[in-house]
């Protein structure tokens, strides 16, 4: 037997299938190349959904990986560790200075104690207990797989089996002021978006609507959260991607790209809430833990030394302009190209799942999301060459999947 098959016949036997089952085996990565256990090489455009910032294996992260666990794995959180302590600096400098950082392992753990310190926050301000407790979210948004992140993830496909949901959360459209403004009421104690619905889509929220928002939570007295969980971390050429509005949020959930693939979820919160959370009010056993810390400072680092926000600003309007090309050549399949930096969506004119297997039998792998759209989310390193490689694989199974829908049209 070999291992293609050993590793198939494992996972039907004791893999929960909730991920259905899933269709290569990845033995290697290297920069952006993956490869599966018959040695066919990947061109890797999914980076384990937004994760591996630097590409697999960069050394730097490798370095700092095998360095920390010769020394020093986990402490817990009752003890302190210095790489914590300087990761927790490092990030609330990209944030803007004057908040603190609280560490997890996800980002629906990141998530789950923005919802906590919106509860806290709206106790604090009534004065009672389980009353000011409603957050408003994003019609489409996503947010994790929690019972919270799930309460705050209007989805049928997310939330159904699940009964009953946590209470409070009330739904608002994307990029309409007025109809969050219609939404929060005295028991709202925040606002919860992301910048850039992800999963939902590749949906950017306008720089307008950020910075109305961010005046109509302070008009309103209710906390602005911002998910920052896939869109954050460089992903889009700014450090955050609400950046590019200049507001600065209450707080904001981070994970994915910061560990570069090992599992990490942060919260920065503004000085002015951070003491809601008293000692003891929350916690994690793993969050922190010098491993992770050094692996996330590594990721930090490399995005400064080897400038790749710039890389990302540099590359990304020309994969965009390469995309459009394509779009006007397949207008019939391609319908929409839209997102920001490494983190684009391209809408087409089916369910992606077929586009995303016809990708991954031609040697590029990308991730869908929504109903209808495949996602470019490449290494921060991805090159215009990696670019070329992509759009040219994706050009050859749009034309494919063109030609297709065309003939069942027409039969
Ligand atoms: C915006 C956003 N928030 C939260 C999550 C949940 O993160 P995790 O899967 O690490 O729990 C995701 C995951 O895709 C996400 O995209």
């Amino acid at each position: 037997m070999n291992a293609k098959l050993d590793s198939e016949q494992l996972y039907k036997d004791n893999v929960l299938g909730n991920y259905g089952l899933p269709p290569v085996t990845f033995v290697c990565g290297r920069g952006l190349r993956v490869w599966d256990d018959a040695d066919k090489e990947y061109l890797d455009f999914c980076s384990g959904i937004a994760v591996t910032s630097l590409g697999h294996c960069h050394p730097n992260l490798v370095a700092a990986i095998q360095k920390q666990a010769s020394e020093l794995l986990c402490v817990s959180n009752l003890y302190r560790n210095e790489n914590q302590a300087k990761l927790a600096a490092k990030l609330d400098e990209k944030a803007g200075g004057g908040g603190k950082l609280f560490f997890c392992n996800s980002g629906a753990e990141a998530n789950e104690t923005l919802i906590k310190l919106a509860r806290l926050y709206g106790q604090k301000q009534c004065g009672v207990e389980g009353k000011r407790y409603k957050i408003v979210c994003a019609e489409n948004a996503f947010h994790g797989r929690t019972f919270g992140g799930m309460s705050a993830t209007p989805k049928a496909k997310i939330q159904n089996g699940f009964a009953p949901l946590v209470e409070g959360f009330v739904f608002a459209e994307l990029n309409n002021l007025a109809s969050f403004e219609a939404a929060i009421d005295a028991d709202t104690a925040a606002v919860f978006i992301e910048t850039i619905q992800g999963e939902g889509g590749i949906h950017p929220s306008s720089i307008e609507f950020l910075q109305g928002l961010r005046a109509l939570c302070s008009k309103k007295g209710v906390l602005l959260l911002i998910d920052e969980v896939q869109c954050g971390v460089g992903r889009t050429g700014s450090f955050f991607a609400y950046e590019k509005a200049g507001i600065r949020p209450d707080a904001i959930g981070m994970a994915k790209g910061l560990g570069g693939g090992v599992p990490i979820g942060a919260v920065w919160i503004d000085d002015a809430y951070a003491d809601l959370f008293g000692p003891g009010s929350h916690g994690t056993t793993f969050g922190g833990t010098p491993l992770i810390s050094a692996a996330a400072l590594a990721v930090l680092e490399t995005i400064e030394s080897d400038n790749l926000l710039e890389n990302v600003q540099e590359n990304a309007p020309y994969a965009v302009e390469q995309l459009l090309k394509l779009q006007l050549e397949l207008p019939e399949y391609i319908l929409e190209v839209r997102g920001a930096g490494y983190m684009i969506g391209i809408q087409v004119a089916e369910s992606p799942m077929d586009m995303v297997a016809l990708l991954r039998e031609k040697g590029l792998i990308v991730p869908p999301a929504g109903n209808d759209v495949i996602r470019f989310l490449p290494a921060l390193t991805a090159t215009k060459q990696d670019f070329d490689e992509a759009i040219a694989l994706f050009g050859e199974a749009s034309r494919e999947r063109a030609a297709l829908l065309q003939e069942s049209t027409t039969a």
